[in-house]
């Protein structure tokens, strides 16, 4: 059996934000959501998360909130609460946790111990270092740096790891290590339980050093052995904003790559952001500086121009959107749709082989199949309280700067005429006008300028 403690109790204090550390976005998502999902991949029994600074921001943020757990982690593996106050150091932050985790497992129960502002460490690398552990030796998550500055050092000798220095604590000869710690570690549960409590205070920071167990667990003759993150850039922290950033970059490029392996077509994979889960089909196209946002699927042949905003939408086969368009929750577009450029649509249907090619406000509207939506068309959806919905049905043809005021139907087969404001329902296969009758007065002079003084 597995159990999972998640380090979030730091402060943060680099990041300059109201924001605690560990709830600053990548992908729309917070670092700790993301480790949460990482970790709950592993099916751990369970999943205690130590935390300290703005501890009930994050608590409400992480607990309440099902859309940050991956949908088919969802149920499994509970989350538990442990408060460290103060932050005495990373030994100390996981003693916090072992109550939590005695209460799941009896018997021998591997600890996997992950920071909250590691976001982007990958389960596959656990796999490894959990089987390494193999359930009776301390496994560390070690990476070899050319710049090793600031990390906590493995001390070898005949090729056997035999502790960790800290930085601050360091020799000259120690800091010429080039293998570092990342933090990531697994061990025994009951070794745990039995080292932590001696842990002293007796070095540069005078913490509580979680470092501290690996000499612990050699003087007791256990095993201690080591695993590599297939990347580095797995097992990087987040303490900046510059380093968020940077980790965000990383990101979007991985999901990326998975992109183009399932065949979809990235203009630019530099110039994408997915942030959320993007579905796709077949021969799907996107162009440069799209966003996507919540959940959205693109079906077999969906063209995205460049320039879009789409979230927890739809874009039904060899749909074609943008450039410049937007696409808000609840968008479901069939097959062959266009939504050009400057056009925006929320919570709506739009069935097949319909078009609203040019700057046009789409809003709680069904809409049937070949119709054509005019240059500068409005649902009128809000009346200052409520919304309303229009329904426009099959094969209706909306003309350019059209107002549909809600709720409002437009029969099948209509006609509006353009500038029409519709405040009734417009009967099917008629022409529905509301414009003023057109006048030309003959002989109208302009009014010209006056000379002054
Ligand atoms: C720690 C390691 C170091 C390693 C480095 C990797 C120790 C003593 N040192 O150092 O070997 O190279 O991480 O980044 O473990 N935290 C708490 N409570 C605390 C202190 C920390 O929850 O009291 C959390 C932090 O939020 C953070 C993680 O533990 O997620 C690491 O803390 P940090 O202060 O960054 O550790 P380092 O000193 O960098
Ligand atoms: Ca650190």
């Amino acid at each position: 059996m597995l159990n999972v403690v998640i380090l979030a109790a730091g402060q943060g204090k680099r990041m300059r934000s109201d924001l605690p550390k560990v709830l600053q976005p990548i992908a729309g998502k917070p670092m700790l959501a993301h480790v949460i999902a990482t970790a709950r991949a592993l099916a751990p029994g369970s999943v205690c998360v130590v935390y300290g600074h703005g501890g009930e921001q994050v608590k409400a943020e992480i607990g309440d909130r099902p859309q940050f757990h991956d949908s088919e982690n969802r149920g499994l593996s509970p989350i538990s609460w442990a408060k460290q106050e103060p932050q005495l150091g990373t030994g100390h932050a996981v003693l916090q946790a072992l109550p939590q985790l005695e209460k799941v497992g009896a018997g021998r129960t591997a600890v996997l111990v992950l920071y909250g502002d590691v976001p982007l460490i990958r389960a596959t690398t656990l796999q490894r270092l959990i089987a390494a552990a193999g359930g009776d030796k301390l496994a560390l998550l070690t990476a070899h740096l050319d710049d090793p500055h600031g990390y906590g050092r493995i001390v070898r000798i005949d090729g056997k790891v035999v502790r960790i220095v800290e930085e601050k604590d360091a020799d000259d000869a120690e800091r010429a290590i080039k293998e570092i710690n990342t933090g990531i570690l697994v061990a025994p549960g009951e070794a745990l339980a039995r080292w932590l409590p001696q842990l002293g205070i007796a070095n540069a920071q005078g913490e509580y050093y979680l470092t501290d167990i690996v000499a612990m667990a050699v003087a007791e003759g256990m095993a201690v052995v080591t695993a590599h993150p297939d990347a580095n850039w797995e097992a990087d922290g987040v303490n900046s904003k510059s380093q968020l950033a940077r980790l965000e970059r990383i990101h979007q490029r991985n999901f990326a790559e998975a992109l183009m392996e399932q065949g979809v077509t990235l203009v630019d994979p530099a110039r994408i952001d997915v942030r959320g889960e993007l579905v796709c089909g077949r021969d799907v196209f996107i162009d440069v500086n799209c966003v996507f946002e919540g959940r959205v699927e693109l079906h077999d042949g969906a063209r995205i121009n460049a320039n879009c905003v789409i979230q927890d939408a739809v874009v039904g086969p060899h749909s074609i959107i943008g450039p410049f368009a937007r696409l808000r929750p609840g968008t479901v577009l069939a097959e062959d749709v266009h939504v050009g450029n400057f056009v925006e649509v929320k919570n709506s249907t739009v069935a097949a082989h319909s078009k609203a090619n040019h700057l046009a406000y789409v809003g709680d509207a069904a809409i049937g199949s070949r119709v054509n939506i005019g240059a500068g068309t409005i649902t009128c959806n809000y009346d200052g309280a409520n919304k309303h919905r229009t329904v426009i049905e099959d094969d209706v043809f909306i003309g350019s700067d059209t107002q549909l005021v809600a709720p409002v139907t437009v029969g099948k087969g209509a006609t509006l005429g353009a500038g029409t404001t519709l405040t009734r329902d417009a009967p099917p296969d008629a022409l529905t006008v509301s414009r003023p009758k057109q006048v030309s007065i003959a002989g109208w002079k302009r009014p010209v300028k006056q000379k002054k003084g």
